[in-house]
């Protein structure tokens, strides 16, 4: 029986049906598959060419690596390629569908169809027990049911709209399993109102920088919004930062900004506003001097070295103080979850209850933005129907 029809359950219903497994995929949403239908915008993000256990955030650090190495980017591929589905790739190793998401959620639902899944949805779970003698017992919207293994595939809590719950994280503390503190990932981040004020003119403005917060580092840009910081450099800081945290922006990357500024002031008749210009969006130049000085138009050759050291000082490091994220409502995934030190890192099996397995996200193992997660959610799915297959077909 496997619980959650997303991407990790859908592909694992499969994979261990086409090895023989009699396989049940349940899921309580009326739609199969949603966050895959909205993933990418659309085009679906599926992999990362460059997928390693670097990628991901855990707890548990190593126990993504035996299930990463043994379905790679290249298994799912050849998988797309049997089915005639075409990718792009966009940016750093991130590959996109070229027939969209929709094209995806199909050949999951196609290969479930050919190897023989059952397939209920939507069907609510209401509990689950284990009986000796029965193995998992299911009391669901469609009656009871009972199972050898269970997989639960049911995800993590972004988005709770589209069906997202706790249950994966409720069930595996029924069974004995710790839960890492769940916390919105890949996620927008907010700040206090007033002081982001003179901020919020500049929402829609983007440009490359460096941002670190805790471990985390990344070269990516940043976009500015009404309420905060989003784009690329924020979500996936947002999966380090922790409240009361800081977060520290250069904001002129790639820039030896202090240098760049003295030089330019040798024999320069132009206005500060204007050569800070040259090295950041003008609007964020005009703003930025606005709050800290010097005034954006006295002449450069008028300022002190001294002046423009500091001033650049304070360009590249940038520090912040986020008050919050915009939360479950926003956040691609969710960092924590079910953790892993009390399951087998090849089978995904449970340690304390034989048969019981967790794969994909529902899991306390997170990706970075760009195809990572749904890797996990392949690869993972890929090791539990392996295993399933041994245990139940072959053993
Ligand atoms: P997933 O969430 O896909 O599936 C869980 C399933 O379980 C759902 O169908 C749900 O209805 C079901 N379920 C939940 N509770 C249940 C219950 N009580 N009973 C029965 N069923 C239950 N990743 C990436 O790599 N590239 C990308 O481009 C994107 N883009 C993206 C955009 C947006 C807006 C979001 C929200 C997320 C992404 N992601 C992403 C993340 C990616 O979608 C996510 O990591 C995977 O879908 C996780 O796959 P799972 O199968 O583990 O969970």
């Amino acid at each position: 029986m496997v619980l959650g029809a997303g991407a990790a359950g859908l592909y694992c219903a499969a994979r261990a049906a086409e090895a023989g497994v009699r396989v049940l995929l349940l899921d309580h949403a009326e739609r199969v598959a949603e966050k895959v239908r909205i993933s990418g915008g659309g085009r679906c993000n599926f992999t990362n060419l460059h997928t390693s256990p670097a990628q991901f955030l855990s707890d548990n650090p190593h126990f993504c690596r035996s299930a990463l190495a043994r379905h790679t980017p290249q298994d799912f591929l050849a998988r797309l390629r049997s089915h005639g589905i075409t990718w792009h790739e966009k940016h750093r190793g991130q590959l996109f569908c070229d027939q969209g998401s929709e094209r995806i959620i199909q050949m999951l639902l196609d290969d479930c169809r050919a190897a023989g899944v059952q397939h209920w949805q939507p069907c609510a779970v209401h509990s689950v027990a284990h009986e000796v003698g029965r193995g998992f017992v299911l009391h669901t919207a469609r009656g009871t049911l009972a199972a050898t293994a269970l997989v639960v595939a049911t995800g993590g809590l972004s988005i709770p709209k589209i069906g997202a719950s706790d249950f994966g994280h409720r069930l595996a503390k029924q069974f004995g399993h710790a839960v890492v503190p769940p916390r919105p990932a890949l996620v927008p981040l907010t700040f206090d109102a007033a002081a982001w004020a003179p901020f919020s003119a500049l929402a829609g403005l983007a440009l490359p920088v460096r941002m670190a917060s805790g471990e985390g580092r990344f070269d990516e840009d940043l976009l500015f919004t009404h309420r905060g910081l989003s784009g690329p450099a924020v979500l996936q800081i947002s999966s380090y930062w922790r409240p009361g945290q800081a977060l520290r922006v250069d904001l002129a990357a790639g820039t030896d900004l202090g240098p760049a500024l003295r030089q330019a002031k040798a024999g320069a008749r132009h206005r500060l506003g204007a050569e800070l210009g040259h090295h950041l969006p003008q609007r964020l130049a005009d703003t930025w001097l606005a709050l800290h000085g010097p005034s954006a138009s006295l002449p450069l050759a008028e300022l002190k070295d001294s002046d423009l050291t500091g001033l650049a000082r304070g360009l590249s490091g940038w520090q912040l103080l986020p008050t919050g994220s915009e939360g479950w409502r926003k956040a691609e995934v969710t960092a924590g979850g079910v953790c892993t030190r009390a399951l087998d890192s090849r089978s995904l099996q449970s340690r304390q209850r034989p048969g019981l397995y967790f794969i994909g996200e529902v899991l306390d193992v997170t990706g970075w933005l760009g195809g990572y997660n749904f890797q996990w959610a392949w690869a993972s799915a890929a090791a539990c129907a392996g295993a399933l297959a041994t245990a139940l077909v072959s053993g």
